[in-house]
């Protein structure tokens, strides 16, 4: 979608978790198309039932964004009740919610609600087995809003990257900082999803009137070490040695798939629009990020 696109006068929107990752993204777009919208951060704890009944009576809105969640894959091992909390109870309070108010509830999970055992890109049919505690959270959310009867879509996005702490390329440009060997795993695939990307798309069908379930996520998929290299390469770095190695050398508390590449065409053919390809995305991220600095591939 054109960045200049002028969107249809809409609704009243709501927007939690306006202090993350998507949810910056989300309160730049909507304050650039001039929606009428409010922006909730922490002041709206969407564990807190008083608190989401009290937003959603007082105020009139017609759609919900959700973009609050616990999202620390490692930290949800150890803290399970309030990610599930976060992820999965409050949905279910805040679906419910959204049912009896007659509003469209927009809601973000995940690519590691599957397992990664699959070799082809996952459909939104294909069965669900998390093999994490975050995983399993964001899926039993997804349950919750299915069962609510609410009208609602639900984005799973995977690998997003690109708001205020940068993710996984910021990671990149801090480890190379501290080391002059750079050990990427490459026994674990996805899609890399510029955040940026996101916002345009889902107002997108919102208006085109979706509803259910879709994978919104970059077209292709990558391991973090092609990634990584393909990043490393356009962001003009040299002198640098990166290594393959594979996900367990890690020892991370949460176990992640192997492959957790989801197919878009459903979203693609619904909304009409095409879905930018990794490679596409990383580059938006560096053109953001450092305007003109590009390095060659
Ligand atoms: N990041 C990824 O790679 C990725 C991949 C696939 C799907 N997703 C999904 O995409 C969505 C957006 O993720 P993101 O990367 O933007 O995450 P994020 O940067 O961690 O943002 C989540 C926000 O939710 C807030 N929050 C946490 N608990 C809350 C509560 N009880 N009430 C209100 N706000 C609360 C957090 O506040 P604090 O910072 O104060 O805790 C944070 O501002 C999530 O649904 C996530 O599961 C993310």
């Amino acid at each position: 979608m054109n960045a200049n696109e002028t969107y249809k006068p809409m609704t009243n929107i709501a927007l939690t978790g306006a202090g993350g990752q998507l949810g910056l993204f989300f309160r730049e777009t909507l304050e650039k198309h001039r929606f009428n919208f409010r922006a909730f951060a922490r002041d709206w704890d969407i564990t807190s039932e008083n608190k989401s009944l009290e937003c959603i009576q007082n105020a009139n809105f017609d759609v919900l964004i959700n973009c609050a969640a616990f999202t620390d894959v490692e930290e949800a091992e150890s803290r399970k009740q309030i990610c599930f909390d976060v992820n999965a109870d409050a949905l279910d309070r805040l679906s419910k919610l959204c049912r009896r108010h007659g509003i469209l509830l927009v809601h973000f999970s995940t690519d590691y609600v599957f397992d990664g055992k699959s070799r082809q890109p996952y459909l939104e049919t294909a069965p669900a087995h998390p093999i994490n505690v975050y995983g399993e959270s964001k899926l039993r959310g997804e349950e919750m809003i299915r069962a609510s009867g609410c009208p609602h879509l639900i984005f799973r996005l995977s690998w997003l990257f690109g708001g205020h702490h940068g993710g996984f390329p910021e990671k990149l440009e801090q480890w190379r900082q501290r080391s002059k060997i750079l050990k990427i795993s490459d026994d674990e695939t996805s899609s890399p999803t510029y955040a940026g990307h996101i916002p345009p798309l889902v107002i997108r069908a919102i208006e085109k009137k979706l509803r259910g379930t879709y994978h919104l996520n970059s077209s292709g998929g990558c391991s973090r070490f092609e990634w990584a290299s393909f990043y490393a390469k356009k962001a003009g770095w040299t002198e640098y040695d990166m290594q393959p190695t594979s996900m367990r050398s890690f020892q991370t508390k949460a176990r992640r798939p192997h492959f957790s590449t989801m197919n878009n065409q459903r979203f693609q053919a619904e909304s009409a629009t095409t879905l930018p390809t990794w490679k596409e995305a990383t580059i938006d991220y560096l053109h953001q990020k450092r305007p003109g600095q590009l390095g060659e591939c």
